[in-house]
């Protein structure tokens, strides 16, 4: 029989093989610690949107296990970091809170920015003879957000990735200690840095996501306070730069791999792209898996789930299930009927999926214009990272041909 298992060989390269086994031969069954799992698209879509399930409590558990992870002597930052972490808040609390981030979302206008964005990384890296792939996919996301935040060159691009990546891994399964030391101190420096631009911020000439908050909370008073601010910016910092990186990085391997899909897009007309991107989206799910847990008892597809029990869904593989997507493990081009859960779906679903999908329009013809300069030696094959929700590269190397 088979069971869920990240450590197959293989997996990090390419978990399809082990997730299309585990749907086709055990779509749903028991995890190692008793998580039970779920590979349909059927049954991931209808328990992400049900209301019988809700997220799991981040902060809660970080509360709990803080002293244990951390000892006597640390600072604890890893409760206070995620409280404000959408993804893992219920009910009002929730609600109120994508309420506020929404509303400033709205507000500011991303068009522009994502387009000089575009421009100057293709500008800055147009004389390298050897590129890295993934530096070229946080330098488009990262401009994007600096700009949303009001900040210029803020730390080195390495140092940032880092970042980035460690808040990300927060939300990892089987993470040691060492590294949630490692998380605690940039949730450390990150509220030294956030705080210090909440403060600045009435200087500030342009509107930007902290004079946004400032202006919300003025004209309708929040109950936030300014650590749960600082949680906000850094929630939506991190959900912005990491998944549209992993998203970016895979889909130019792609593009780098494929001269077909290359052609395809440099002649596409604007819908073309844009059905296009879905497609890539689909394929590559940056957001691997999502957790839920049950808020009562019921039964799913002849499963029982009793209260409480932790439901882990599979976005990946059920965006690969062949009975939705016809040739599940190709990139169809014109793909017509494409209801792909990588934005998830229901009260969680992406705050960003508007911007994350205008970010991919707007750089898939001019990067891959920039790319055809570009190839893969014949040995190059990405660093791919070891996590395991969320699916991306450390690095990928390509060299002007
Ligand atoms: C390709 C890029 C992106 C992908 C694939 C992606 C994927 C997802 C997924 C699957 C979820 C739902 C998680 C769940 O149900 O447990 C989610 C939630 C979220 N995303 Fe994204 N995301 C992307 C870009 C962005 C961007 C650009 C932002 C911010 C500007 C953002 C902000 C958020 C937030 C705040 C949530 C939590 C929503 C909630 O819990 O109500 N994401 N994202």
């Amino acid at each position: 029989m088979i069971r869920w298992n990240p450590y197959t060989p293989g997996y990090f390269n390419n978990p399809y093989v082990h997730l299309k086994e585990c749907r086709e031969l055990a779509p749903i069954h028991y995890g190692v610690h008793n998580e039970i799992m779920f590979f349909k698209y059927r049954d991931v879509k209808t328990i992400l949107k049900s209301p019988s399930f809700g997220v799991t409590n981040l902060s809660g558990f970080f509360k709990e296990k803080e002293l244990i992870i951390l000892g006597e002597s640390a600072c604890p930052f890893l409760s206070k970091g995620t409280a404000k972490w959408l993804m893992y808040l219920n009910d009002k609390e929730h609600e109120n809170t994508k309420q506020l981030v929404d509303s400033i979302l709205r507000q500011f206008n991303f068009n522009p920015v994502i387009e000089t964005a575009v421009e100057n990384c293709i500008r800055a890296n147009k004389q390298n003879d050897v590129i890295d792939i993934v530096d070229i996919s946080t330098q488009i996301p990262l401009y994007v957000i600096e700009s949303f935040f009001g900040i210029e060159g803020m730390c080195k691009l390495q140092e940032l990735k880092k970042f980035s990546h460690l808040l990300a891994i927060s939300q990892d399964m089987f993470v040691p200690k060492s590294v949630y030391r490692e998380i605690n101190a940039v949730f450390s420096w990150a509220f030294d840095f956030f705080g210090d631009l909440y403060n600045k911020s009435d200087a500030a000439t342009q509107s930007n996501i902290v004079t946004l908050l400032k202006q919300a909370d003025s004209l309708k008073p929040t109950d936030f306070t300014n650590d749960e601010i600082i949680s906000i910016l850094i929630v939506v910092f991190m959900a912005a730069l990491e998944t549209t990186k992993d998203s970016m990085s895979v889909i130019l391997y792609e593009i780098l791999k494929n001269p077909e899909l290359s052609d395809w897009i440099l002649n596409a007309d604007d819908t073309a792209i844009n059905v296009l991107s879905e497609e890539l989206l689909r394929y590559v799910s940056p957001l691997q898996y999502t957790v839920r847990i049950a808020n009562e008892n019921c039964v799913i597809s002849n499963q029982k789930v009793n209260k409480g029990d932790r439901l882990f869904l599979s976005l990946a593989a059920a965006n690969r299930d062949p009975e939705i997507f016809e040739m599940p493990d190709s990139i169809i081009f014109n793909r017509k009927y494409n209801p792909h859960l990588s934005f998830g779906t229901g009260v969680h679903s992406c705050l960003g999926a508007k911007i994350a999908r205008n970010e991919i329009r707007n750089w898939l013809k001019p990067v891959t214009r920039y790319l055809n300069e570009y190839k893969l030696d014949d040995k190059a094959e990405p660093v791919w990272q070891k996590t395991i929700f969320m699916r991306g590269m450390h690095s990928l190397i390509a060299t002007r041909k």
